[in-house]
Order: structure tokens, then sequence, then C-alpha cells
């Protein structure tokens, strides 16, 4: 175990207090943080005292410690999973020892692998920042609190990296993460997934199951990377990503099963008649889906791409559980199916594997994100009710690489533009259903209770009870 100077202003695993020059970097760095933690994190939330989970250390004792806390005042620490001497187990450097500092000729690369990871952190934060004013309950509140502390300290993870092994550039990076802003029309966030709102709190839900999900699958390749302090920091944020995603999906479990005790209750499958009781429809839910979703899987960039080829055979990312695989990790020669658009349809098209990385690992979160999609159906089928919700097809609503240029409905059928501008409000949420379920978004945060629209969950965090006082306003 790695032990931790509690003594240090930042805590750390990473023997700060012998690096004086990245010390100090950091505690320059630190009052920024703070300052765009309060200008664009957790509205009115300075004085709330809140029960969060804080990693002291990055044993499986230490990196759970649950307390009051304020957020500003969130040990927001730095932490590397132990070493150990690792050899690089995928592409041209396959057999040579895990790299400690970085190698002159992949700089520039490893620089923008870490700034793209490190910007969607704060964005996140941002992108969150009003939902406490509409909480469904102070459990909730308490679970949205939780991640956005946690996303403040995976930018610090990524920014320990920027200036502990890239100079004047990497401090030059990190203080533009603070000021790249969500949304913000001159200076926005890198990925576009991560300037689109999170106005309510279903597409809170749908966001932490999806986007965060994308967060593990590219946490997952760089904790391959041959850059081992990457691997090392990528391993320990993969553990607090767990918890963001449990959100997402008992969170949607939640709001249908409420939707589906209602929908018995009134025998009515009608919208409408769920939505006058003051729940939420099962074909908005299944719009939020379709919207989040297609949104999420661009991010996993273009399906052919050379980037995502350099990437994988100078060893900076790997593929997801890389190690389990039984290929020879070199991938030349080989090749992958992706789709193509040829006069308006669909083919399938055989290309160099390590040119199509990118749509490898966009294949491996959809299977993921279909297997919770059917625990959701679970939800419903226990409650007797025979609608189903399904992830839309691979080419709807995309933006980048081959499949933007379609249009595609969700059932997987090329339709014309004229077909999609009729039916876009089937498919994806219309300002209509934004204006629906905002206006369920009241507050409610009295211990124990809970918004109409969704129910309570099916137990409290670390074994408290459900109507624990999760969060002190003062
Ligand atoms: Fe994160
Ligand atoms: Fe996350």
């Amino acid at each position: 175990m790695s032990t931790i100077n509690y003594s240090e202003k930042i805590p750390n695993n990473v023997n700060l207090a012998e690096d004086r020059t990245l010390q100090r970097a950091l505690e320059q760095w630190q009052p920024n943080f703070i300052n765009w933690w309060d200008e664009v994190g957790p509205e009115g939330s300075t004085d709330f005292d809140v029960y969060l989970r804080t990693a002291v250390s990055v044993d499986p004792q230490g990196w759970a410690q649950f307390d009051y806390v304020k957020m500003r005042d969130y040990r927001w620490g730095i932490f590397l999973n132990p070493g150990s001497e690792r050899t690089i187990h995928f592409g041209d450097h396959k057999g040579e020892k895990a790299w400690t500092d970085v190698p002159g000729e992949y700089r520039a690369n490893l620089r923008r692998i870490i700034v793209t990871q490190g910007d969607t952190e704060p964005a996140s934060v941002e992108q969150q920042r009003h939902l406490g004013l509409t909480a469904p309950s102070m459990y909730d509140l308490r679970n949205l609190f939780q991640i956005n502390v946690e996303e403040g300290r995976h930018l610090w993870a990524m920014v320990y990296l920027l200036q502990k092994h890239f100079g004047r550039d990497g401090r030059e990076e990190a203080g533009a993460l603070l000021e790249r802003q969500s949304g913000d029309q001159n200076n926005p966030r890198i990925l576009g997934a991560f300037n689109e709102k999170t106005p309510d709190w279903l597409a809170f839900f749908m966001f932490t199951y999806f986007t965060d999900r994308d967060g593990k699958f590219q946490l997952a390749a760089l904790s391959e990377s041959a850059f081992d302090p990457l691997a090392r920091t990528t391993k320990f944020m993969l553990t607090e990503e767990a918890h963001h995603m449990f959100v997402g999906e008992s969170g949607v479990s939640r709001v249908l099963q409420r939707t589906a005790q209602l929908m018995n209750e009134l025998r009515t499958d009608d919208p409408k008649t769920i939505r006058e009781a003051g729940a939420i429809d099962l074909p908005t839910i299944q719009r939020y889906l379709n919207f989040h979703y297609s949104v999420t899987i661009d991010l996993f960039g273009a399906d052919q791409s050379s980037n995502a080829a350099t990437f994988y055979s100078s060893g900076l990312k790997g593929r997801y559980e890389e190690g389990k695989r039984t290929d020879d990790h070199v991938l030349k020669g080989q090749t992958y199916k992706v789709l193509e658009v040829q006069n308006g349809q669909l083919v399938e098209k055989e290309v160099p594997m390590l040119n199509a990385l990118n749509e490898v690992l966009r294949d491996d979160f959809i299977k993921d994100s279909v297997a919770g999609v059917a625990r959701w159906n679970k939800v419903l089928e226990k409650a007797g009710i025979p609608t189903r919700l399904t992830v839309p097809h691979k080419a709807f609503n995309r933006q980048i690489g081959a499949l933007a240029g379609i249009k595609m409905s969700p059932d997987g059928r090329v339709v014309s533009e004229a077909e999609w501008a009729a039916r876009r409000d089937e498919w994806l949420p219309s300002a209509e259903d934004f204006a629906f379920v905002g206006s369920l978004m009241g507050r409610v945060v009295e211990p124990g209770r809970f918004a109409n629209w969704i129910a309570p969950p099916a137990m409290g965090i670390n074994r408290q009870p459900i109507d624990f006082e999760y969060v002190r306003f003062n």
C-alpha cells in the first residue's frame, strides 16, 4: 500500500513533497481551480455539508471514506494505483519496459490524449451545475454532488500528469482546462457531447449511464498505456467511474419503476394520461435514450482514423481489456468491419483493424450499454408492462464519421430528409418534451421524500437509511 502524507495541502501518493517545482505548479493552479468551482461548479452549494466519499488512498479500505464535507474543501487528491514492473503488452514496443517518462517522439500525441480526457471532467461539472436546484430527493442531490467532486478530482489527476511530465506546455494546458467552458460559443469544450445541455434529471441519469460509460471505456483503454503514470492514474479513476454509472442506471430504473406503477394503477399506456399523473411516459424516456446514446457513441470518433492506429501502434492507448485478448496485440494485417454509406445506403466494408480501433472501442461500449438497457427492461417486465426500451441503430443521429452523411430511423431504415424532418420529434426529445420534463423538476429535499416521478432507491448510500440526512444545508 502506498502511504499518503496528510499534512500536505494536496493529498497524494506520488511523493509530491520531494518535487518542489511540481508542488509549486499545483499550488498555483489550485486557487484557479477553486475559483472555477465557485463560478461554474454546483450552484448555491457553498455552505452545504455533504455526506461524501473521499479517497484517502488507493487500497480498498482507503478509497471510500464517508463523512460530511463542504465541497470546495473536498480533498482533491492525486492518486496512482500501485506501480509494478510492467512491460508494454501491445503495439510496436510490445515486450519493452513501460515508460515512466514521456518519450520525446510521442510527447505531442500523449499531451493531446491527456488534454482531451482532462477536458471532459470539468465539462460535466459545468453541464450539471444547475441540477442541484431541482433535485428529486436529498439522496439524489448527494449523488449528484459526489459525481461533481469526483469529476473535479479526475481533472486534478490529468492536471498532475500535464504538470509533472510536460513542463511549461503542460502548465499552459492545465490553465486552459479551466478556461474552456461547456457550451461556450468562443471557447467550448473539446468534444461535442460535453457542450450539450443537461437540462433536467432524466437527462442527468441518461448522461451518467451513457456518457460516463464512454468515460469508462476511454479510461480503460488508457489504463493499458505504455506510459505508466497514465495507466496507473486512469486505473484508479475507473473505481470512481463505477459509481457514476450506478447513479445513471439506478436513476433510470427508478423512473421506469414509478412510471410502470402509475400505468398499472391507472390501467393505461396513454402518454398523456401518464403525464397528467405527473410521471414521465415511456415514449419520452425512449427519446431521451435515443439522444444520449447517439451523442455518446459519436465521442469515440471517426470509424476510420489514422490517429487511432498511431495511438495504438506507438503504445499510447490500448483496446478495452487489451490484456484479456488472445490475438497478437500488434494487429498488422488484420481487418475489421465498419459501416459505410454508398449511394445513400449502408454497406459493410472490411478495413485495416488498426485504422478501425475507434470503431472497435465503440462496439465494446455498445455491448456494455445494451446489457444495462436489458436490466431496465426487467423493471418493465416485472411490472407486467409489455413495452421495451431499445438502443437505436448505430447510424441513428450521428454527427461524426462516415455515418454522419445519412439519415436513419432508430430501427435502422435509411430515410429521406423529408421523413426525418417529419418524424424527428418521434425519435428525439422535442422542445415540448423538454418543457414537460422540466415542469416536473421541483426541488424535493426533505430527508426520505421523493418527487412524484421517481421511485425511492432500494437502499441508501454506505448502508445508511434512505431517509438519512445526506446533505445539511446549514
Ligand atoms: Fe471522470
Ligand atoms: Fe464520471
